[in-house]
């Protein structure tokens, strides 16, 4: 399996007096194989991103397991997180330091003794479609679409296991969109590292993914392909969450 999880909790502190603990994750399981999509959906608050960043490293859990790769997380060191797992956010803009050319950022990606790194950023800049006279060039001078794009290749230098995109649509008109969506297909089908994609947006999930999980609350609802979530009407939630959307034809 890529990744293995059981009986996952994650509860936070709140500053409420009334509610001093919220639990964001309750007991989550699931097992995802090798070169599957997932994509995971449900509601602001439902625990999508507290997932992601536990799935990363950037966040600890209280309860349960997580296995990538058939190795317990709790084992890995930062090193190997950023080796195995890399993640993109919604907000492109604070993705780069902006004193820095981004050819320089992305080079700060590799351990020092890597040889090669312009012929790897060169790949991984033609995968996202940017050419290699960008790299003298500092972040404010690109547009969203762009960082994002470059957020990408900076990620995907790693050659990471998993590529967590949380929102990465989020802050971007439908012509960027439109592109990062098409590099995401050719990510998939490279097989090299598998996305794991988080939405609101029912329909960009249902057109990469493999995979649905749906979160509610902190609870799974439903995991299941994309062909089953569509075919069988198993639950309320499920039902209200996707009817809506032009792709349950
Ligand atoms: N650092 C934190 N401290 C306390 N509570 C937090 C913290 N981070 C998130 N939460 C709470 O945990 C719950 C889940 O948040 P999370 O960000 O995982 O939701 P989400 O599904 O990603 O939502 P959205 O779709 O709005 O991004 C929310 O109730 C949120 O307020
Ligand atoms: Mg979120």
């Amino acid at each position: 399996m890529l990744i293995k999880v059981k009986d996952l909790s994650k509860i936070y502190k709140t500053n409420s007096s009334v509610n001093k603990y919220i639990k964001v994750l309750n007991g989550i399981s699931f097992d995802l194989e090798y070169s599957t999509v997932l994509g995971i959906i449900g509601e602001s608050g439902s625990g999508k991103t507290t997932f992601a960043k536990i799935l990363s490293g950037l966040e600890d859990y209280d309860k349960g397991f997580l296995e990538i790769d058939g190795k317990n997380i709790s084992l890995f060191d930062k090193k190997e997180f950023s080796n195995t797992v890399q993640m993109i956010f919604q907000n492109p803009y604070a993705s780069f330091n902006p004193k820095l050319t981004v050819g320089y950022s992305l080079s700060e990606a590799f351990d020092k003794n890597i040889k090669n790194k312009e012929d790897l950023i060169k790949a991984k800049l033609l995968l996202v479609g940017l050419e290699n006279d960008i790299l003298n060039k500092y972040p404010h001078q690109f547009s969203g679409g762009q960082r994002q794009r470059l957020a990408i290749a900076r990620a995907l230098l790693k050659n990471p296991k998993i590529l967590i995109a949380d929102e990465p649509f989020a802050s971007l008109d439908v012509q960027s969109q439109n592109v990062i969506m098409d590099i995401f297909k050719k990510i998939k089908q490279e097989k090299k590292t598998n996305l794991v994609f988080i939405t609101h947006d029912i329909a960009s999930a249902f057109e990469i993914s493999d995979k649905i999980l749906i979160l509610q609350n902190g609870n799974l609802v439903k995991y299941d392909t994309i062909n089953n979530i569509r075919e069988y009407k198993t639950n309320d939630y499920v039902n209200e969450l996707i009817s809506s959307n032009y792709l349950m034809e």
